[in-house]
This record gives C-alpha cells, structure tokens and sequence, in this order.
C-alpha cells in the first residue's frame, strides 16, 4: 500500500487486511503498556487546514503508539494565513524529513494532488477532503460494524477474516455535504453490504441513483422495510449550508421530526441495530440525547477503534503490505 486517498481505491482483500490488521492493533490497546516499536525511528506529519477533534488526535495517538516521532501542522497559525501554497508547505514539510503525510483539506482531490505533485515522496493519507472521501472513518465504521455483527465462531469477537456480506447499513441525513457517506457507501458495498441512503431530496447529490446503494426519503418507511443492523446517523452540516444561502429544508424543528433519530425510532429498530454517528453530533437535530447515549449506541467506541483503525493503515503504509488502486 503506497498511499490510502480513497475508500474506492481498496479492493475486499486490501479492506479485510486493513480490518484484521486493525483487530492486532486494537488487541494491544487494552494492554498496560500500549506502546509498540513498530515505526520508531520515523516521522509521521499530520497536516490540518480544515478543523478536526477525532481525527487529528487519533492520528497523533496512533502514530505515538507506534513509536513514530509526530508533526502536528495546523493551518491556523501558520504561514497559510500569509498566502503560502500547499505546494510550498509540502515542500517545507517534505525538507524536515516526513516519512508520512496525513492530510485534512477543506479542499476536494488536495490529498490526490499531495499524493500525485511530486512534492513529497511519502506515502499520504486522506484524513478528509471537502465533500469527497474520508477513508479511515469508513473504516472504523466498517470495523465496529464487524466487530457486531460478523463477530464470533472461527472469526473470533472480531469478525477476523470476514466480509460483511448481507449487513443493511441505513445512512440518513445529510449525503449532499458528506464524504462520511460516500466513503462508507463505497467501501460497504466492496466489503458485501447491502446500504440504504435516506434523506429529503435537497440533501442527495446529483447523480446518486447511480451509486451502488438504496435510496429513500422516508426513514420510518425505510426502517419498517429494510430492518437495519446499523444505522448511521450523519451530521447536518451546517456551516456549508449557509455559506449556500441555506435553504435545504424548512426548519430543523421539520428536519428533525422527519429524519432524525429521537426515542420512536430508535424502539421501531430491531433489537440487535447498533446506533452510529461519525461526529461530531448535532444533538436534538439529527440525534436524540436518548439515542446518542443508549446502549445500542457505539459513537464512543467508533472513537476508540479509530486509534487502532490509524495505527494499522499507518503501519501497512510504513512498514509493509499491499498496494492500493491509489497508488499504482
Ligand atoms: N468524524 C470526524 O472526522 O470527526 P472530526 O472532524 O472531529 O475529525
């Protein structure tokens, strides 16, 4: 694997290596000592020009745990604000010995220029790009969904070596605005789900329909019908709705009461549907306190597995594995 840009760059065994190696990495969370000497010696930099909490500190954590030396960039602060190109602040990281660069842009395809310009000979990692792909949050996710629904038997508690062949993921809110969906529509469907998006047409990309999923604007509908084993709550974003001019729904005293999860539907899902949301959460918009905080709810352990989810790629990124589409 040279670079991870996108969740559609990995093919089902490229996925299942990552999940599995993820399920090592996480096994070693648990213990006293969580620190492994994997990549001691090498420098991992992880540049932020879009603002994060999970994702940022998750990297950190993870290339820590592996012993890396960490570089934390954020464009707040920086020369950026003095009008300083992404060529010539990867040039200037690539001068200070970076062996990886993880990369959050606000910016769709920046990771894919990073990765393709030249301008560093390391390998990338998408950590999120404008409305386009975050591949290592559709990984946690895919890896906390394994963990409960294609767990035990041969595979062990955590799905070890398994698909997630016949899942239905139920993703509801706003797709528009969300590389969390696209990632994880793509990636789902590489490793055998069956997803349904649900949300109001205003919040569908053009050119949906042609997605490898469902597509409804009726959540009760679709939970009464698909009996999901997950469902995906998205955040409403709603800092890229106004500088849009807002509009993509009434109110979200509307938007709430048709498509987010309060205590009705989360007693109409089956009994064994685990709860997610990425984060960070609008609470009383897309998500119920009730629902949020429930036991069905994995939102804190989507955080955990994160940790471990970075540590595998960064490890098969740096110290070995397979290649990816992305980079060949
Ligand atoms: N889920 C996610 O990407 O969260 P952050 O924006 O806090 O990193």
């Amino acid at each position: 694997m040279r670079h991870l840009l996108s969740a559609a760059d990995l093919s089902r065994a490229e996925a299942i290596e990552i999940l599995d190696t993820t399920a090592t990495m996480a096994a070693t969370q648990s213990r006293e000592i969580k620190k492994l000497p994997a990549l001691r010696g090498l420098t991992v930099v992880n540049l932020f020009f879009e603002d994060s909490t999970r994702t940022r500190i998750s990297f950190e954590a993870a290339a820590k745990r592996l012993s890396a030396d960490v570089i934390n960039f954020s464009a707040k602060g920086s020369s950026v604000s003095k009008g300083e190109s992404l060529k010539d602040t990867a040039l200037t990281l690539a001068a200070m010995g970076a062996d990886a660069v993880v990369i959050r842009h606000q910016a769709s395809g920046a990771p894919h220029r990073l990765a393709t310009s030249g301008w560093v000979r390391t390998p990338v990692v998408n950590a999120g790009d404008g409305m386009h792909q975050h591949p290592t949050q559709a990984l946690l996710d895919a890896f906390t969904m394994r963990r409960h629904l294609a767990g035990g038997g041969d595979a062990g508690p955590d799905g070890v070596g398994r698909d997630l062949a016949g899942a239905k993921v139920v993703i509801v809110g706003d797709v528009l605005h969300s590389r969390v969906a696209r990632s994880n529509v793509d990636l789902l469907h590489t490793l055998g789900a069956d997803v349904t998006l649900v949300a109001p047409p205003t919040l569908l990309p053009v050119g949906v329909h042609t997605w490898p999923c469902a597509v409804s604007y009726d959540l009760d509908a679709t939970i009464a019908d698909v009996r999901p084993d997950a469902i995906m709550m998205l955040r409403v974003q709603r800092e890229r709705m106004s500088s849009a001019g807002g509009g993509f729904f009434p109110s979200p005293m509307e938007y709430s009461r048709r498509y987010g999860l309060d205590g009705t539907r989360l007693a109409a899902l089956p009994e064994h549907c685990v709860v997610m949301h990425p984060g960070p959460m609008n609470r009383g918009l897309e998500i119920s306190a009730k629902a949020a905080d429930s036991p069905r709810s994995t939102i804190v352990e989507q955080v955990a597995n994160g940790v471990a989810v970075r540590m595998a790629v960064l490890y098969l990124l740096l110290a070995g594995g397979t290649e990816t589409e992305g980079s060949r």
